[in-house]
C-alpha cells in the first residue's frame, strides 16, 4: 500500500467495538509505547482528561515502569505496532512482575506471543502498515477500552471524511509554508498531543528536524529565544489551539500571534474543526499528517522508510 493510500485510510481505521472492561476497577492507567505507537497514549490521555475522568492517566515512554504501578488496580496498556519494540516489551515485563493488569495492542510480534503465553488480553490490529500510519486502528482500540461512545467516534470519523478535501488542501498549503525552514509548533494543553504528532510526522515522513513548545510554559522561556533574529529567520512557525482551551490560554495564543507578527513573522494559525474534542484532535492530526507527506515530496524524500530507526533497532538487537 502506498503512503497516500495508508493516509487516506485513516478515517476508516477508526472502528468502534464493544468492550466489557470495567474501568472503575483501576486507580491509574499507564499508556506505554514508543514513536508512532506511543502517540496513541498521549492522545488517549488528553481525551480522558478533557472528559473529566478521575483516574490518573500517564503516558510512559522508555524502559520499566513508574514506581506507582504496583498491583492489579493499576492498568498498563502496552502498544507496539510491530510488537517487537524493546522498550514496550520491557514495560510489559515490568507490569507482569508488579502484578498490574495488562492489555497489549500490536499487529503481532513478540508482544502478541508474550501476552498469549501469560493469558493477557491482546488486541490485534491489521498488519501491512508503517506503525505511524496505523494510528487510527491503535487509537480506536484504546478509546473503545476507555469507554468512548460509538456516536462520538463515528462523528469524528464522519468529520474527517466530509472534510477530506479541505484537510488535504490545508496540509499541502502548510507544507509550502514549512518548506526550507525548521518547523516550530506552538501548542496549547489541549493540542499538545497534536503538536507532538506533527513534530514526529515531520521528522519521520519529511526527514526534517521539527520542534514544539506548549503554552503557558513557553511564555516563560521559549519566547525569549525569538529575540535571536538570525536563528528565527531559519524557522517557520505554527500556532495551534482548541476552542475549548482555558480562557487565559486563548488569551496567550492571541498574544503569541501578536508577538510573532510584531517580529515580521506570519505564523500558520490552526484550530481543529469538529463538534467534539476528539473530532478536533483527529482533524488537526490529519492535517499534520498530510502536511508531512507533502513536505516529504517537496524535499524529494519517500515518506515511508525510516532507515536510521531500523539501523538503531538492528544495532540494539545485537545485545
Ligand atoms: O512510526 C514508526 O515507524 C516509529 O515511530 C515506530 O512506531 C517506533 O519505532 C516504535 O515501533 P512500534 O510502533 O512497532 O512499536
Amino acid at each position: 500500500m502506498s503512503p497516500e493510500e495508508m493516509l487516506k485510510s485513516f478515517p476508516d481505521q477508526l472502528q468502534w467495538e464493544k468492550t466489557d472492561i470495567d474501568r472503575s476497577l483501576y486507580r491509574t492507567i499507564t499508556f506505554c509505547g514508543m514513536g508512532g505507537s506511543g502517540i496513541v497514549g498521549d492522545i488517549a490521555k488528553s481525551w480522558l482528561e478533557h472528559r473529566g475522568c478521575n483516574v490518573v492517566a500517564m503516558s510512559h515512554r522508555g524502559y520499566g515502569l513508574p514506581n506507582y504501578v504496583k498491583g492489579e488496580e493499576h492498568l498498563v496498556i502496552c502498544t507496539s505496532y510491530s510488537g517487537n519494540t524493546e522498550e514496550t516489551i520491557s514495560n510489559f515485563e515490568a507490569a507482569m512482575e508488579r502484578d498490574a493488569t495488562v492489555i497489549c495492542i500490536s499487529s503481532g510480534g513478540k508482544l502478541e506471543e508474550l501476552a498469549k503465553k501469560s493469558g493477557v488480553l491482546h488486541l490485534k490490529v491489521p498488519s501491512g502498515f508503517a506503525p505511524r500510519y496505523a494510528l487510527g486502528y491503535m487509537l480506536s482500540k484504546i478509546l473503545t477500552l476507555l469507554g468512548v461512545e460509538k456516536d462520538e467516534l463515528e462523528d469524528a470519523k464522519e468529520n474527517l471524511k466530509t472534510s477530506y478535501d479541505e484537510i488535504k488542501k490545508k496540509g499541502e498549503e502548510i507544507a509550502s509554508k514549512l518548506y526550507g525552514y525548521i518547523p516550530i509548533i506552538y501548542a496549547t494543553p489541549l493540542t499538545e498531543a497534536c503538536a507532538f504528532r506533527w513534530k514526529t510526522q515531520i521528522n519521520e515522513n519529511s526527514k526534517t528536524q521539527a520542534y514544539f513548545a506548549t503554552l503557558p510554559e513557553m511564555h516563560h522561556n521559549e519566547v525569549v529565544g525569538l529575540d535571536n533574529a538570525e536563528i528565527r529567520s531559519k524557522c517557520a512557525f505554527v500556532v495551534m489551539f482548541d476552542p475549548k482551551d482555558h480562557e487565559r490560554v486563548r488569551r496567550r495564543v492571541d498574544i503569541t500571534i501578536r508577538l510573532l507578527k510584531d517580529l515580521g513573522i506570519v505564523p500558520v494559525v490552526i484550530g481543529g474543526d469538529g463538534n467534539s474534542y476528539l473530532a478536533r484532535l483527529l482533524y488537526l492530526i490529519h492535517v499534520g499528517d498530510w502536511a508531512s507527506y507533502y513536505l516529504a515530496g517537496k524535499y524529494g524524500f519517500e515518506p515511508l522508510p525510516v532507515k536510521v530507526i531500523d539501523w538503531i533497532k538492528e544495532e540494539l538487537s545485537k545485545g
